[in-house]
């Protein structure tokens, strides 16, 4: 370990909290989500500023679709007003937008939207930008399991070639190459847990929880959160270089 630290290269945020953030404010929880969505282009720019390289943030589950229709109509419409919005700060910041998740399943508006995102960004070479929205870490490896599976059946790959790097590559963060597993994964709101986020990529990451809400969560906390990370001790099952 360098005397500078770990380096951080993909962090992954479960921004999670809105709806509490909201309701300790007696208003609805849209409120929230609407505060959050802000939060969201703050803590980016405070990541680029970190040097980080790809920001994953969890902002749609697989599951969120059981919360009540209008929630999650209004989820599926914050990346409309997300772009609409902060999609001149994007480009200025040379950030370069990537969604991964079930984007076809997505309404029509929405669909759009993301697709436009990642197209006017696709030649900046800043930081990523990833969102994780209609994402499911069981049904991604699911996917990919049916992938690998279709080879076999068209005689490309036999069971016993299937190797992690493989399994790896058929994920939907295989395009970040060395920097698709996260190195640190923080989690708002005071939940310690996972919630089907990046089971197979978090194998070796660092993980820290806050107890503020997403929206309250600011570049102080980042920060702070960063420099802890720096000089935890990651051993990848190894001793410790100093005890052997
Ligand atoms: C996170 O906030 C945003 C999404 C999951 C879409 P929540 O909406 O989960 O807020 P809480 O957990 O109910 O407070
Ligand atoms: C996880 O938060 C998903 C996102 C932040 C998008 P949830 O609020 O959906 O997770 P649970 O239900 O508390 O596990
Ligand atoms: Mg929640």
């Amino acid at each position: 370990m360098s005397s500078k630290g770990n380096e951080l290269n993909h962090l992954a945020i479960i921004m999670d909290g809105n709806g509490r953030w909201a309701k300790k404010r007696h208003k609805p929880r849209f409120i929230g989500h609407r505060e959050g969505m802000d939060n969201v282009e703050r803590i980016t720019l405070a990541a680029d500023k970190l040097g980080i390289k790809v920001l994953t943030l969890y902002a749609f589950s697989t599951e969120n679709w059981a919360r009540p229709k209008e929630e999650v109509a209004y989820l599926m419409n914050l990346p409309v007003r997300f772009f609409d919005k902060y999609m001149p700060t994007l480009m200025e910041n040379n950030v370069k937008v990537n969604i991964m998740g079930y984007l076809d399943e997505l309404p029509e508006k929405t669909y759009r939207i993301v697709q436009r995102a990642m197209s006017e960004t696709a030649n900046n070479t800043g930081l990523i930008l990833n969102f994780a929205f209609n994402y499911g870490s069981r049904r991604e490896i699911t996917s990919a399991m049916r992938e690998l599976g279709g080879m076999i059946e068209a005689g490309l790959l036999t069971s016993e070639k299937i190797t992690e790097e493989m399994i790896s590559n058929h994920l939907m963060t295989s395009n970040f190459g060395p920097y698709r597993d996260p190195d640190l994964l923080i989690r708002t709101s005071g939940e310690q847990r996972i919630s089907n986020f990046l089971l197979w990529q978090l194998a070796y990451s660092e993980l820290a929880f806050s107890d503020k809400n997403w929206p309250d969560f600011d570049k102080n906390d980042l920060t702070k959160f960063v420099e802890d990370y720096k000089h935890r001790n990651r051993r990848f099952g190894k001793v410790d270089e100093s005890d052997s």
